[in-house]
């Protein structure tokens, strides 16, 4: 099935071609769900450096949430959204004073907490608790709706859900955290929204849309 060849061509890929990403070193829930707030709308070449200082200032979820707001606020400085960075530390108030210091490590409880929605409650899950939930952004919607020829409106209601389900039927359920990585990945470097390097993709051999020469049309994404 189309499924199970992306799943092993992509997995396989992703032990050799990985980024060597300072988060993926150890996570726990509070480094992944701080890698995962400051990339939001943000750059891995621009995050990482951010994620380097909250890590170095706040160790731990306790040391975020003790500190003061407008420290907080002034590390965030060049970001951006700072809707981001007040929930950022709503959030590690939330946890620290009503759970003991200890993120939900599910994917239902997780989305609970301020700041996390269905992608960062889906990528926590699967990187730091192994659930097996595709955590569905820009990338997974370009990377998917290529090789399977998808043609719904990725700004449409129904979209995310048919991501979701079809994501939730490939992903590998033995690595879920690297197998959304392994997305995230290849739609950064390979899969990227103008001009693929299809010529080096794992999947170049399955993919509708280098066969029919449709790169360019997908995702269907149309103006609201
Ligand atoms: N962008 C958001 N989360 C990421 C992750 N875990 N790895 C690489 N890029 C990301």
């Amino acid at each position: 099935m189309e499924e199970s060849i992306f799943r092993s061509e992509l997995m396989e890929w992703y032990q050799t071609s990985q980024r060597s990403l300072p988060w993926r070193e150890a996570p726990n829930a509070y480094s992944c769900w701080l890698s995962e707030i400051i990339l939001q709308q943000t750059r891995v070449a621009q995050g990482a450096p951010y994620y380097a200082r909250f890590l170095e200032t706040y160790p731990t979820v306790q040391d975020l949430a003790d500190a003061p707001e407008e420290e907080v606020m002034r590390l965030w400085q060049g970001l951006g959204y700072y809707s981001r960075a007040r929930n950022l530390h709503k959030c590690a108030k939330t946890v620290s004073h009503e759970m003991n210091n200890t993120f939900p490590s599910t994917y239902a409880g997780l989305q609970k907490l301020p700041g996390i929605g269905k992608y960062t409650a889906a990528a926590i899950a699967s990187i730091v608790f192994n659930e097996a939930v595709p955590a569905v952004d820009g990338n997974m919607y370009r990377v998917f709706a290529r090789y399977f020829g998808i043609q719904t409106d990725i700004a449409s209601p129904k979209a995310f859900k048919e991501f979701f389900e079809l994501g939730a039927t490939i992903i590998d359920s033995g690595k879920p955290g690297d197998f959304n990585q392994a997305v995230m990945d290849l739609g950064a470097t390979v899969c990227t929204p103008k001009k693929p390097l299809c010529d080096t993709c794992p999947l170049a051999s399955g993919c509708h849309a280098l066969a029919k020469g449709s790169q360019g049309d997908l995702p269907v994404k149309k103006k609201k």
